[in-house]
């Protein structure tokens, strides 16, 4: 499936997600030229794959209750907030706009 991603910078870049290999959507933007840093390897404690579902965001399942509880220290979140290593990509994803909310390095 192919993804709009908004950096910092408010730049906007499509980038194509795997569905068949179980990652999550932190996994690949890790993996991809934005480079987040996702410290805690997807244990949802760091929110350093903080990013906020622009457009897309009702086709994605519930927060689950560590996600919901790290998004609810973070300043910047957003109703519409997620961490990318708590989203297993899937085909819902076509179409869908994220912004990355983290600090870089
Ligand atoms: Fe640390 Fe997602 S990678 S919260």
């Amino acid at each position: 499936v192919n993804i709009t991603v908004e950096d910092k910078n408010g730049t906007r870049q499509d980038l194509e997600l795997p569905t068949d290999m179980g990652l999550s959507l932190m996994e690949v933007l890790k993996a991809s030229e934005y480079n987040i840093l996702a410290t805690c390897g997807g244990m949802a404690l760091c929110a350093t794959c903080h990013v906020e579902v622009l457009e897309g965001a009702d086709k994605l399942p519930e927060l689950n209750d560590p996600e919901y509880d790290m998004l609810d220290t973070l300043p910047d979140a957003t109703p519409d907030s997620r961490l990318a290593c708590q989203l297993r990509i899937s085909d819902e994803m076509e179409g869908m706009v994220v912004r990355l909310m983290a600090e870089e390095d």
